[in-house]
């Protein structure tokens, strides 16, 4: 596939391999779901309140290794948890307060608790959306899910990446054929209905979209995309591709956003300056999202909202023209232009949108410094995770071990509970999901 170097053959015979002995199975048998993780480098926070964001995938993420059953039964092992997940796909699936009261892990013969048997909540959730748009499946699964080494927890929608990869594996062992579109939204019944997290659709529209070479571009109120590439000439184009890779400087801060009551509290912030500014407007009877608010009547009354939803809603409005922006410099293929927009994106996260946890906000600021650097943001909700960077390719190995010895200089703790082959990774872009 064109551009891309993820997995490679010796991922891809490792999760065949432990599924078949799962199964009992030939390895032959083995199909395998790639799903990668995304990076969004401008268009963060927005898409709850139907902004438009901008994705690229990258050559990192999950495998999920599976075979149909042969009945109902789901039985699952993961790389990165201990334990197994059973269920039947004939089990009505309820939101996860309920849920997980059901979920059955049996390590070393005894049973655990539910907070180690976390992981298996992504496949149920992806139960639970199929089954409420009238989708009746007969047909479980066997399977082995394994995230690149490290990268779980980093704000690179590893959750969205899960939960699209057991939606992929259920829908084809079931013999359902279903749009991306359906799959982006039976991903957000995944995130909103069964978890509880209240976020957009950013993450599932970039694996779900994505194509090497292209920024994804969503309209997330309208769900228009489209896939932008560089308008240069052919060479032109292949050389500004070659011409970047993608820093992901991990903090070492971990834990799940549905835990986190930050992300949910600022959802909330930006639907109270959208009910302010259209009350002010005449528009009460608009659902409150920032993206039913005019920009000229932002303009108008933005004056009425207090400190900290004027700080929300400049976030929302100034990062809506920063995509618009950016995407004319990717279709001109202008990295340096490109770069800025991201860096200003980041620091209207940290001081609008006032989401970034301290080791990632200095983690930022050491990748802005860093040689080569075109822009840096954190990456996701800022709570945890990792910053991306788009870097000068020739100057790519220089800025990682920059970047890796000023972040411990600065959280030695946090910096020595990462793997430092992992600790800054060059990538490059990816692709959308597929079962091979
Ligand atoms: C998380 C959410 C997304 C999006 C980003 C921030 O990844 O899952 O919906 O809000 O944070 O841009």
């Amino acid at each position: 596939m064109e551009g891309v170097s993820w997995p490679s053959q010796e991922e891809l015979d490792r999760v065949r391999k432990v599924v078949a002995e799962m199964a009992g199975r030939n390895s032959k048998e083995v199909r395998v779901v790639v799903s990668p993780y995304r990076i969004c480098p401008l268009g963060a926070h927005i898409d709850h309140q139907g902004g438009v964001v901008s994705a690229v995938t990258v050559n990192k993420g999950i495998l999920l290794g599976f075979i149909p059953s042969g009945d109902s039964q789901v039985l699952l092992q993961s790389g990165q948890f201990k334990g197994e997940v059973r269920f039947r796909v004939d089990e009505i699936q309820h939101p996860r307060h309920s849920a997980l009261k059901n979920d059955k892990i049996i390590t070393n013969g005894s049973s655990k608790s539910k907070e180690e048997c976390d992981w298996g909540r992504y496949a149920r959730g992806a139960l639970y959306a199929l089954q409420s748009r009238e989708n009746h499946l007969s047909q479980g699964i066997i399977g082995f899910i394994n995230g690149s080494e490290g990268l779980d927890s980093s704000g690179l929608s590893s959750s969205a990446a899960t939960g699209i990869a057991y939606l992929l594996a259920l829908e084809n062992a079931n013999n359902l054929t279903v749009s991306p579109m359906e799959n982006i939204e039976y991903d957000r019944l995944i995130e909103n209905g069964y978890l509880g997290l209240r976020n957009g659709i950013l993450d599932q529209s970039a694996i779900l979209l994505s194509s090497y070479g292209c920024l994804t571009f969503m309209n997330c109120k309208t769900k228009e995309h489209k896939l932008v590439r560089p308008k240069l000439l052919k060479n032109q184009e292949a050389d500004m591709l070659k011409s970047f890779k993608i820093l992901l400087a991990l903090s070492g801060l971990k834990h799940a956003l549905t835990n986190n009551p930050g992300y949910n509290n600022r959802v909330a912030e930006c639907e109270e300056a959208a009910r302010v500014l259209l009350h002010a407007s005449g528009n009460d009877k608009l659902e409150p999202l920032l993206s039913n608010v005019e920009p000229e009547a932002y303009e108008a009354h933005k004056g009425k909202l207090e400190a900290t939803l004027a700080r929300r809603a400049e976030h929302y409005f100034s990062e809506n023209m920063r995509v618009i922006k950016g995407l004319e410099a990717w279709a001109s293929g202008n990295l340096e232009d490109f770069g800025k927009l991201i860096t200003s994106s980041g620091l209207s996260s940290i001081k609008n949108y006032e989401c970034g946890a301290e080791p990632l906000i200095q983690l930022y600021e050491i990748l802005v410094r860093a040689p080569g650097v075109y822009g840096a943001r954190f990456s996701g909700a800022g709570f945890r995770g990792c910053c991306i960077a788009f870097v000068d390719a020739s100057r790519a190995v220089e800025a990682a071990s920059f970047v890796r010895d000023e972040y411990y200089k600065l959280q030695p703790a946090l910096a020595s509970q990462i793997n430092p082959d992992n600790a800054v990774l060059i990538c490059e872009a990816g692709h959308s999901a597929r079962v091979l």
